[in-house]
């Protein structure tokens, strides 16, 4: 077209039924697999003609599925780019195209790609304050004179690893009784976690918190810990993120202190922020999510409603 770019998402008209894309990152865990089953379970209940496709851990592969989307002419976007910087591409593309996208559960580097502009909001919680919450619990819950601290890192390059470092790192450090010794990146995976903290613990016999950034991973720590002779729950306080089936479970079980929840409920709010952008509403930058707390307190009402 002429001239620059409108600093506007594109609109969208409303319809009866909208061929929605969900442009999912990975499906290697239960937090995934629940976010991309309420999108399904969302189509029916909303009219979408639901597109959605698993990038299988790969950001190339992520912009490429946004790319064939595009081409099926998609209405809408719906991405949980996986890591903040490689996703831009496909941001811009759909709106170059005239799709408006909404970021769900993750987010893109704010200094290239807007909200209100490439693309029209964020839909998630705000990691800094889950990561925030988890030191202030163990600043409240440990009860040693010297906490050696040992940090599982999400996803190198995406918002929830940056945004929970963050948060837990800064907090825990106004608190001259911790120290973190390692912070490592365990891809939110269980298995890269187990052997992450096989290693680290080999490095550092003493640790006696984990903090990891999802409870996939703090799972898979527990099981290192075990091998080792240790006992999480213990000996080691093993905390962390999202409010999984399992995690609840090990909270249950004494071996960890503490989830704060990541909601990978997103389909009906999904519809519910779509509708309104339909109807030419205006839509806050970030649709933010409020995330509860599960402690040994209260794990046992909640696991069966977990994934
Ligand atoms: O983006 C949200 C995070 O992604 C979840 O906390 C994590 O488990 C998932 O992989």
């Amino acid at each position: 077209g002429l001239g620059a770019a409108s600093a506007e998402p594109p609109p969208l008209e409303q319809k009866e039924r909208y061929k929605v894309g969900f442009a999912q990152m990975e499906s290697n865990n239960p937090w995934r697999i629940a976010e991309t089953k309420s999108f399904h379970d969302t189509a029916e209940s909303c009219n979408w003609d639901l597109v959605a496709t698993d990038a299988a851990g790969s950001a190339a592969k992520q912009v490429a599925d946004v790319d064939s989307m595009i081409a099926q002419g998609i209405d809408v976007l719906f991405l949980p780019p996986r890591e903040e910087k490689p996703l831009i591409p496909a941001v811009m593309k759909a709106k170059a195209a005239g799709i408006p996208t909404f970021l769900v559960d993750r987010s893109v580097d704010p200094a290239v790609a807007k909200p209100g502009d490439h693309f029209v909001a964020f839909l998630g919680s705000d990691f800094i304050d889950q990561g925030k919450r988890v030191a202030e619990w163990v600043i409240e819950n440990f009860d040693g004179d010297k906490g050696v601290i040992v940090e599982l890192e999400g996803t190198t390059g995406s918002s929830p690893a940056n945004d929970r470092k963050k948060g837990f790192d800064d907090r825990i450090l106004q608190d001259e009784r911790f120290e973190i010794v390692a912070s490592q990146s365990g891809d939110f995976a269980r298995d890269q976690g187990r052997q992450v903290m096989e290693t680290l613990l080999q490095a550092h016999p003493d640790v006696n918190i984990v903090y990891a950034h999802n409870d996939e991973m703090a799972i898979g720590a527990i099981q290192a810990l075990e091998l080792a002779g240790r006992k999480p729950g213990e000996d080691v306080l093993v905390v962390s993120i999202d409010g999984t089936r399992d995690a609840l479970q090990a909270i249950i079980d004494g071996k960890m202190g503490v989830t704060v929840e990541s909601s990978p409920f997103f389909g009906p709010l999904a519809c519910e922020v779509m509708k309104r952008y339909a109807a030419g509403e205006e839509i806050e930058h970030w649709v933010q999510v409020e995330d509860r707390i599960f402690t040994k307190d209260n794990a046992v009402d909640h696991i069966d409603e977990a994934y």
